[in-house]
């Protein structure tokens, strides 16, 4: 995965990388024309891996007290309410160049402009348990 999309947070690194990885195959599949009848079945992997995802960063957000934790939750729902749009209306086979982009924009979009702004909030969270662990050996 690229380096920009990296927050140094292992577990939530795992993930982007299952996910970009992800966002690549439904890209290919959308590309090779041979393949399209597995847009579907691309689509839905990465829905049920975003759902999961999102679940645990809003759990980790929680824990390391983000402050944009309610604004983010809303923006891990937009994400999906395009998948959600999908699954109700699926588009015409002729359009799906347009999803595929639109889907990626929006998923790697999400991933460097606002999960990247969390990695402040984490480092604040260790140093200060960094301070608590050191103060409760010494004393
Ligand atoms: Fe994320
Ligand atoms: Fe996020």
């Amino acid at each position: 995965m690229d380096e920009k999309y990296l927050l140094g947070i292992p577990e939530i690194d795992a993930q982007h990388e299952e996910i970009s990885h992800l966002v690549s195959s439904l890209q290919g599949v959308i590309t090779q024309k041979g393949q399209r009848h597995l847009v579907h079945q691309a689509l839905k992997r990465l829905h049920q891996i975003l759902v999961t995802h999102f679940t645990f960063e809003e759990a980790f957000m929680g824990m390391v007290s983000y402050d944009d934790l309610p604004q983010h939750k809303k923006m891990h729902k937009g994400v999906l309410n395009v998948f959600e749009n999908y699954f109700d209306h699926p588009p015409e086979p002729a359009d799906y160049e347009i999803l595929g982009k639109m889907i990626s924009d929006k998923v790697l979009g999400h991933v460097m402009e606002h999960d990247l702004k969390m990695t402040e909030a984490v480092k604040l969270y260790l140093s200060k348990n960094a301070k608590t662990r050191s103060e409760t050996q010494r004393a």
